[in-house]
């Protein structure tokens, strides 16, 4: 259930930023730190000894299927892995999410689930009785876990996350990640936040309002000429092909704005990090992969897994390390 974390994050479900404060935040980030240590210098923990987490995506997944696996594991716990349920599980003969999640729930501790459906996070939360369970991802909904190793990320590189600049750019209407970014930084005061799409892929007027009511300072631009100069962060993110009702619809808006050298070059400034959730499809252009700034095939895909294997910890009410 949508249940605050209130410093205690035993047993409860983890399926949208709004859940948090920013004390919350604080405390997953204390042992993110703790986490790194184990992970850098592989030393051996016993930490999750004994639990199962059962990771079932129904959506393909490289970073979040394989973080949240590799986090367990350093920790010493077990998974039991349901990848494409609709065709290696009882879903293919017609069983819904909840049966599934219900029989799931006798084997393990913990539930991590990705799934095409908004809310169906929520829907697996209501089914399980026993144990939490974790949104890696419900359609064009929440993906929290992202946000909270995006924030991590900000935070690693600024020390803050209140006072910052940013600009979120790519699908804002079906990007999850972006959505819950934007939760997670609608925590702090005084943050801005350019929005940059094509008109077709802005956020929805639902959303925007939800998000404006919690008092982040939103910005809507259309031209890379609009963006800020030395922003804290770039957020890229690709157009989600899978929620197009048509390839031509896709390919009508996709790549609209690239990162290349030269937009670094005239917009970026020393502080600007350079992000992007991954996978891309060609919104940045290779050749700023070796940028110091550009952090998406660096500490991102290294937080993701630091952030994991705190949250599941939590989750399963450890938080010593
Ligand atoms: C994102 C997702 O699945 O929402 N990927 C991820 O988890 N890092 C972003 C995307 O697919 O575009």
């Amino acid at each position: 259930m949508l249940e605050n974390i209130n410093g205690d994050f035993k047993n409860k479900d983890i399926l949208s930023l709004d859940q948090f404060s920013t004390e919350d935040i604080g405390i997953i980030f204390r042992l993110t730190r703790k986490m790194k240590d184990i992970a850098v210098n592989a030393r051996p923990s016993k930490f999750l000894e004994g639990k199962i987490v059962a990771l079932i995506f129904y959506e393909p997944s490289t970073r979040t299927f394989s973080s949240f696996s590799a986090a367990v594991k350093r920790l010493g716990g077990q998974t039991i892995e349901v990848l494409d349920p609709q065709h290696f599980s009882s879903v293919s003969k017609g069983e819904t999410l909840a049966d599934t999640i219900r029989v799931l729930e006798a084997y393990c501790d913990c539930i991590v689930l990705r799934h095409p459906q908004k809310g169906a996070a929520e829907t697996a939360a209501r089914a399980a009785f026993f144990l939490p369970v974790i949104n890696a991802g419900d359609g064009t909904g929440d993906h929290p876990t992202q946000a909270l190793l995006d924030m991590c990320t900000i935070h690693e590189k600024h020390e803050r996350l209140d006072n910052l600049t940013g600009v979120i750019a790519g699908d804002l209407l079906n990007g999850r990640t972006v959505h819950s970014l934007i939760k997670g930084l609608s925590l702090y005061k005084n943050n801005t936040l350019y929005l940059l799409s094509p008109g077709e892929l802005k956020l929805s007027r639902q959303d925007y309002t939800n998000f404006r009511e919690k008092g982040i300072n939103l910005i809507k631009i259309e031209s890379v000429k609009d963006m800020p100069g030395n922003a804290d962060f770039w957020y890229w993110t690709r157009v989600q092909k899978e929620r197009f009702e048509s390839f031509k619809s896709y390919e009508k808006v996709k790549n609209k704005f690239i990162v290349t050298k030269e937009l670094v070059k005239k917009y970026a400034g020393n502080k600007t990090i350079i992000m992007h959730p991954l996978p891309r499809v060609g919104e940045i252009d290779i050749e700023v992969d070796s940028d110091p700034r550009a952090v998406y095939l660096r500490s991102q895909i290294h937080n993701g897994m630091y952030v994991r294997m705190a949250l599941v910890s939590l989750v399963l009410g450890k938080n010593e390390s």
